[in-house]
This record gives C-alpha cells, structure tokens and sequence, in this order.
C-alpha cells in the first residue's frame, strides 16, 4: 500500500518533530494531542525549526511554506477517517498508547497502518491489543528528529511483510536510514543508550564526579556530542525513568536498576529541558547544575 497521509498523535517533542519531517518530505499530516494550546504549540515549535533550516540554507522558505501548508490541526480522531498511516507519540505508558489505539482504531479504515515511536514497550503486545497487529510496526525516530538520521524498525511477532515494506519505503523516502531491531525491551537504541545515561547518574549519585565533571569527560573524552546528563534532560527524565523501568523488569537483571537519583528528580517534576529543571537549570541564561 501507498502512504501519502500520515496521522501523528501527539505534538510534543517528538510527534512535532515527526511531524516536521513527514510535511517536508511530501506527505500530508494531521497533528493531534489532547488539547489545542498543545497542537498549537506543536506547531509553534515546527515553524521555529523549519525556520532554523531556511537560516541555515538547507531548505528554501518556498519549502517551508509548503511543508507547514501540509500540517491540518486534528482536535479529535475522528478527523483520521482517510490516514494511510497513524505515528503514535503518546507519553511512555502501556495504558495510554492501548486506549488511543483503541480509539483511532474505531475511526480508520480497514487497510491503515499503525506505528508506535514506543521508546521501549513491545510491540507485539501494543499490537496485540488492536483489531490490526500484522498492520501494527514500531517506528522510533530519535531526537530531534529533523536533525538524527536514524529511524529504528521493529516488528511485532504478527507484522506482515507489506506492513514492513510500507512503512520501510515512507521512511527512506523522508531521508532517514533505517536499523531493524527485534522486539525485545528498549530494541537497540536505547538498550544501550540508557544503561550508559543510568550509570552516569550512579557516577553522580556516588560523588564520583560533578554534572560538570561527567558531562565533561564523555564530551571531551568519548566525543559524544552532548554529555549523558545534559543529554538525559534533553531526552526527559521521565522518559529516561520509563526506560529504565521497562528494562528492569522486561529483561529481570538488576544490572537495570533504575538510579534512586533518577527516581527523586522525576518524583520532583524535574523533567529536564522541558520542565526547565533536571541535572540542569534552564531558566537562566546558561544551563547552571543542579547540584
Ligand atoms: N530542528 C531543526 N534543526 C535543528 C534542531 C531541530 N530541532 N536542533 C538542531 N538543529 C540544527 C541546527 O540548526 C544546526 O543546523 P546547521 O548545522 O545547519 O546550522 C544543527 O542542527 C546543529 O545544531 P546546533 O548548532 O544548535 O547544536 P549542536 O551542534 O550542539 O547539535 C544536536 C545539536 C544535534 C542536538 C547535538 O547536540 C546532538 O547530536 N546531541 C545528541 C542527540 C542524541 O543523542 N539524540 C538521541 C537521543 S535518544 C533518542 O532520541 C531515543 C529515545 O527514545 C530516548
């Protein structure tokens, strides 16, 4: 089947910057979230960003205007009658992401697909619980998505085939590299990504080094482009936590043991860049550490 509309549900970090990518690259989006600040203010960012891209000569504003010319606004679901392909980006919670699956489910047609950007749950559970799991595929793109190459692809048990090769051929098309992952906690990605970020709050937790200190040594040390802490409150400590979570008790070693630290900052509403707090302090000028 051919995707040329895309439903993204949720317009937060990562369904706005999905949806970014899906309208630069020629396919009509509808944004959905619960409310219309939230949709808005998606589309605020989009703007921003796309903006940032005509600055920096990789796109024209012609393109620009025509990509967010691409994006309607979706206040319900029931706007998803005539999607080709649903990208859910709902916050990190098994129960949510079922009931909003639930709910399009009712509205789409027989043949639409549907993708999950789940950092971490499975899919074959996801898909499980909709009337379509051989057309359910998890599609985790990576943040900021305008920005990272990387999409990951991961089956469920059910997934056909022509769902795969759909949803394969709509993202090479939007430029990004695809890495299949089986449908095990985490897939790649962040199995190993956010051991590392835990354990650099273990370093922290354990007076091993400062936020400076760390953040430090793996930028200048390992070359990362962003050290763990900074990039743990880029990605959302509540996400990182989720994880976390999902590994633990997924794969029953304690090698996963979310870090206590990791835990009282989330248990604080210290998200990280979002809530403006986390390892570091984002109201001033420039981000001051925490502790
Ligand atoms: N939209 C569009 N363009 C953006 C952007 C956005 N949201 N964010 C950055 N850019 C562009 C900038 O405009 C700039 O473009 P030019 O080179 O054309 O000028 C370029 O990206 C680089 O940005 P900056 O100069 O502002 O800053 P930087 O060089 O420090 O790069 C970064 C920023 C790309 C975010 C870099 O720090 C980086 O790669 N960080 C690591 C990101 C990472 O690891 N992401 C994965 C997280 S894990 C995940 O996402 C999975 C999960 O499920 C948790």
């Amino acid at each position: 089947m051919e995707i040329k509309k895309i439903g993204v549900i949720g317009a937060g970090q990562m369904g706005n910057g999905i949806a970014h990518v899906c309208a630069l690259s020629g396919y009509d989006v509808k944004l959905n979230d619960v409310s219309l600040e939230r949709i808005e203010s998606g589309l605020a960012t989009i703007n921003g960003n796309l903006s940032r891209q005509v600055k920096s000569n990789r796109i024209s504003e012609a393109e620009r205007d025509t990509a967010l010319g691409r994006i309607q606004i979706a206040q319900s679901l029931e706007e998803f009658e005539d999607i080709d392909l649903v990208v859910e980006t709902a916050a990190e919670d098994e129960a949510i992401k079922r009931q909003i699956f639930d709910d399009v489910c009712k509205v789409l047609r027989p043949e639409a697909l549907l993708g999950s950007n789940t950092s971490s749950l499975s899919i074959t559970r996801l898909a499980a619980a909709t009337d379509r799991p051989e057309q359910f595929i998890g599609i985790h793109f990576m943040n900021p998505v305008p920005v990272m190459e990387l999409v990951e692809l991961i089956r469920g048990i059910a997934t056909s085939e022509e769902t795969f090769e759909a949803v394969q051929t709509c993202v090479a098309t939007m430029g990004k590299s695809i890495a299949v992952a089986e449908d095990f906690p985490a897939f790649i990605v962040n199995r190993i990504l956010l051991p590392m970020i835990n354990e650099a709050i273990y370093t922290l937790y354990e007076g091993v080094g400062s936020v400076k200190a760390i953040d430090k040594a793996m930028k200048l040390g390992a070359n990362h482009p962003m050290g763990p802490l900074e990039l743990a409150d880029f990605i959302g400590l509540d996400t990182c936590l989720s994880i976390m979570q999902v590994l633990y008790e997924g794969l029953a070693d304690s090698k996963y043991r979310p870090c206590p630290l990791l835990v009282k900052y989330v248990e604080a509403g210290w998200l990280g860049r979002k809530t403006q707090r986390g390892f570091y302090d984002y109201r001033g000028e420039e981000p001051v550490p925490t502790r």
